[in-house]
């Protein structure tokens, strides 16, 4: 399929288009342990670590270190974490001038448990980033102009994410949305906001009410939510592969032959990659496989951002994977 993205001249001429991610950002504490606790279990892990993390300041990262211009526009808190999460977005390369410290409340926080299969679970202290904003969203609208792609995920009040796809839709940037945080369902005005949606199995199936796990299911829900009005619906579902839904039919990528052993960040790999593939002016297919290809790689590392591809390790992958059908 050739992808049905809005054709987005650049204001200035050439490729000088950015991104622009709005969410969370986080400071991720991570305990690896042999296997998932269940409810009320505790477990001894094996190693612990902190990263820099969160999905939108992650999506953000994983854009810049492929060497495309984005903007990270959030909140950290007035505290160590919010220190050292700021300067480590700046080194990474992401312009943190839409990047705000709320003085009363403490950075955002995620408590993150890591099988020894690269499975996880998360729960996420919001913090500062519950605060965001009107503020917040007059950033974004000042930037459309030049932005081609606007990276949306749900760590962050909800009616700021919705006026910022109305404005960036009517403006005619590239909305992509990752639905997590999954909720349990959206406005139905929202989606035909939307130019991506890129649920992976758990957030596709909380959308569409229904468990999605595997690829009748995901083909099932790919059409309710294209029928919802979104443009373009990409379903991830790990070993699996990855599906892409629109008005032109319904594509299967496979998986890359990786040993995961931390899958956080996976999607903010896929995402961050994707939008980098778009502003660089890539077809919608091969913007996608620029996705699968930083996702899988993510996976092979430990922590959020430490584990997203710089453009050496992407490139070579890239080149050596190419996308697959079944
Ligand atoms: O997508 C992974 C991210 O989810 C982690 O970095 C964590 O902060 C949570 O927001």
């Amino acid at each position: 399929m050739v992808g049905l993205l809005k054709p987005r001249p650049s204001v200035r001429g050439g490729n000088s288009l950015s991104v622009l991610a709005l969410g969370s950002i986080n400071m991720d504490l991570v305990v690896k342990v042999p296997r998932l606790p269940s409810v009320g279990e505790t477990l001894i892990g094996h190693e612990f670590f902190s990263a820099f993390g969160g999905k939108g300041a992650n999506q953000a990262v994983a854009v810049a270190k492929l060497g495309v211009p984005v903007f990270f526009v959030g909140q950290v808190g007035d505290d160590d974490f919010g220190q050292t999460l700021t300067l480590a977005l700046k080194a990474s390369g992401v312009n943190i001038s839409g990047l705000r410290t709320h003085r009363e409340l403490h950075s955002g926080v995620a408590s993150i448990v890591v099988s020894e299969t690269g499975e996880n679970t998360i729960a996420c202290a919001a913090g500062a980033n519950g605060a965001v904003d009107e503020v917040e969203v007059e950033f974004v609208r000042s930037h459309l102009p030049e932005t081609q792609v606007l990276l949306l995920e749900l760590g962050i009040p909800f009616p700021v994410v919705l006026a910022v796809a109305q404005a960036a839709h009517q403006a005619g940037v590239t909305v992509i949305l990752d639905p997590a945080p999954a909720p349990d369902n959206l406005p139905d005005s929202f989606y035909p906001l939307i130019d991506i949606l890129t649920p992976n199995e758990v957030e596709a199936s909380h959308l569409v009410g229904f468990p999605v796990e595997d690829r009748p299911s995901a083909e099932q829900a790919a059409q309710i939510l294209q029928d919802k009005g979104v443009q373009n619906v990409v379903i991830t579902l790990g070993e699996q592969g990855a599906l892409w839904h629109s008005s032109q039919g319904t594509v299967w990528y496979n998986s890359y032959p990786v040993t995961a052993i931390d899958t956080v960040a996976a999607g903010d790999a896929f995402n961050g990659a994707l939008a980098a593939g778009i502003a660089s002016q890539k077809p919608l297919e091969e913007a996608l496989h620029w996705g699968m290809v930083a996702g899988a790689l993510s996976v092979t590392k430990n922590g959020a951002q430490p584990s997203l591809p710089d453009r050496k390790t992407f490139f070579s992958a890239l080149e050596s994977w190419p996308l697959a059908t079944p």
